[in-house]
Formats: structure tokens, C-alpha cells, sequence
């Protein structure tokens, strides 16, 4: 099995569990509170390893008080970090997550004080022939552009059965993450990043973001309760998945990560697009039943 490449970002979540969302300047108690592995290339990579794949995270790491239980963690879920860097005399980005139980919610709040992005040159020191999908998170624009131009170069070296897929994740509300739609073999879009579009729904999303990519990209976008949507060119032919709720939703972080990264393994596989978004939408409908990474594995 060719192996599968993330570039983004790795974070440590401190997550809390509450009834309802608080009251600003309000005093409150949780049920539970934990640390875990972040960041959504990291997220992606816990969800192939929990799911069987051969997950690489490739992406910079601070030298902080973190990165012993960053570097364990990786290692205990089985992803391999030997791409990544360490960056000396940084803090480790950290979110503060607050999940509710009576909405199913998750607010997140990040703090990256000073821990830079990944680096062109640092990306080219890749032996890309091993791999057969890389995917990169939607940020860290200007480099990824050109990463992914190195790899467009590498596929029209090799054959076809050689060649990797490329997807991209647009996941943030950020101007800047516009100029990735047209990059992707596969391109997945959030529902965050639809809105900030002006895109209100699933269905505008696709048929607007189609206009905008390559001419045989798949777009393919969740949008939480609904489930997820695919349009896939030069046709055009569209295909959806319901959503699959759990009994009780006790934890939606990394939900969109779960989807993404399951949706990746399907299609890796060789499964349709069809049935690879409704695997995305079941793997991330059993995960959100469960708290955190630690309860899913
Ligand atoms: P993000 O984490 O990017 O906000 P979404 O909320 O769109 O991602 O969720 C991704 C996928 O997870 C959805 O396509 C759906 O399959 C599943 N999902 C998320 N929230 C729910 C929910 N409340 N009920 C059922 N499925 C959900
Ligand atoms: C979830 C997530 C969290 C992280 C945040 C970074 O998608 O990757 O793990 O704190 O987003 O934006």
C-alpha cells in the first residue's frame, strides 16, 4: 500500500466538556477536561492510522515543553513524523476547545504565538516516490502553492499508475485560501469557508466552486447535519450522503477532519466518489459519539 502524505499543522487541543455554552463572565464547572494531538493535518493523520492506513504528518513542531507528548502521541497512533521539522525557541500553538453537550457544538479558540509554517525548501527534501496522495491543508498559502507545483512537475516525470493525487483542504474563512480551489485533483471545502464565500448551502457550494477548478476535479463539501456533496468533473455529475448522527453528539471536534481523511482512504482505495463520501460521513458520524481520539481509536 503507497503511503499518505499530510502538510499542515499540529497543535495541542485542551478540550472541555460542558452542558451549555457558558455565559461570558460566568463561573462553571465541566464534566470532563483533556489534552490531545490537534491541528487538522494531524487530526487527518490520527483518523488513516486509526483507520489502517500508512499516515505521514509533515509540518513544523515546536521545540516547546509539547512536543515530548506531540512526538509520542504521533508515535503511539503509528504516523510517521520524519518529514516534519522542529523549530527552536517557539511555543507550541494551542486551541482551547469547548464542547457542549446540549448543542453538539464546538467553539474553538487558537493561539499561535510565534511557530512558523512549513517551508518550500523543506517540503522538496520529500522522496515524494512513495507516496500516492498527498494532502495539504488549506493555509500557509504562498508555500503550499508552490509545494504543490513541485509535485504537479514530479507527476509529469513518472507514469500514471505513479502519479500522486493532490487534494487541498479549503477549510478557513481567509481570502488567501481562494487561490487554492484551482490546484486540487480533489478539492474539499468546509461549510465555514462556503459561507465566507456567500455560498448558503450545499448544493450553491458545489455548483459555484465547480466553475473554479480544474477541469476533472472532484469538489467535495460536508456541511455538519447534512451530510456531504460531491461534484465531479468534466461532467459535472453530482452525489450526496446523508449524514449518520450517533444517539448522543458528545464531541464534533475534528468532525470535518474525520470526514476529509476517511473520504481520502475510500477514494485511495479505489471505492466511487459516491460511496467514498458516504464511508467519510459514517466514520465522522461514529466519531462525533465518542469523546475524543482516545475513545475512537
Ligand atoms: P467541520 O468540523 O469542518 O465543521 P462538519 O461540521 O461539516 O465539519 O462535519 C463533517 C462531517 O461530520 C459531516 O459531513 C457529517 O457527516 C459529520 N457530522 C458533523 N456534525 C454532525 C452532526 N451534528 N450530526 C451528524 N453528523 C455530523
Ligand atoms: C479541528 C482543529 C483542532 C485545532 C484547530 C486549529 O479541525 O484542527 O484540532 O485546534 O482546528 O484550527
Amino acid at each position: 500500500m503507497k503511503k499518505i502524505l499530510c502538510v499542515g499543522i499540529v497543535v495541542v487541543d485542551i478540550v472541555t466538556e460542558l452542558d451549555h455554552y457558558p455565559e461570558e463572565d460566568s463561573d462553571n464547572r465541566c464534566h470532563k477536561l483533556w489534552r490531545q494531538r490537534g491541528g487538522n493535518a494531524s487530526n487527518n493523520c490520527t483518523v488513516l492510522a486509526i483507520l489502517g492506513a500508512k499516515p505521514y504528518f509533515c509540518g513544523t513542531i515546536s521545540d516547546s515543553d509539547e512536543k515530548k507528548f506531540i512526538e509520542e502521541d504521533f508515535k503511539n497512533y503509528g504516523v510517521d513524523i520524519g518529514y516534519s521539522v522542529v523549530v527552536e525557541g517557539t511555543d507550541c500553538p494551542r486551541s482551547c476547545v469547548l464542547t457542549s453537550l446540549s448543542t453538539g457544538s464546538r467553539t474553538i479558540v487558537h493561539y499561535n504565538k510565534n511557530l512558523r509554517e512549513l517551508k518550500l525548501e523543506e517540503f522538496c527534501s520529500i522522496d515524494l516516490s512513495q507516496f500516492s496522495w498527498i494532502n495539504f491543508e488549506g493555509r500557509n498559502v504562498s508555500e503550499v502553492k508552490k509545494m504543490i507545483s513541485v509535485v504537479r512537475d514530479y507527476n509529469k516525470q513518472v507514469s500514471k499508475e505513479e502519479r500522486i493525487t493532490i487534494s487541498v483542504e479549503l477549510e478557513k474563512a481567509k481570502e488567501d485560501v481562494n487561490d487554492l480551489i484551482s490546484l486540487g485533483d480533489i478539492v474539499f471545502l468546509s461549510k465555514d469557508y462556503a459561507r465566507f464565500r456567500g455560498w448558503n448551502n450545499m448544493e450553491e457550494a458545489l455548483s459555484k466552486v465547480a466553475e473554479l477548478t480544474l477541469p476533472e476535479t472532484t469538489a467535495i463539501c460536508a456541511w455538519g447535519e447534512k451530510g456531504a456533496g460531491a461534484i465531479v468533473k468534466p461532467q459535472k455529475n453530482v452525489f450526496t450522503s446523508s449524514s449518520f448522527a450517533p444517539v448522543h453528539v458528545v464531541d464534533t471536534l475534528g468532525a470535518g477532519d474525520t470526514f476529509i481523511a476517511s473520504t481520502i482512504l475510500a477514494l485511495s482505495m479505489g471505492l466511487s466518489v459516491e460511496k467514498s463520501i458516504t464511508f467519510g460521513c459514517k466514520v465522522a458520524g461514529f466519531k462525533i459519539g465518542l469523546r475524543g481520539w482516545e475513545e475512537f481509536r
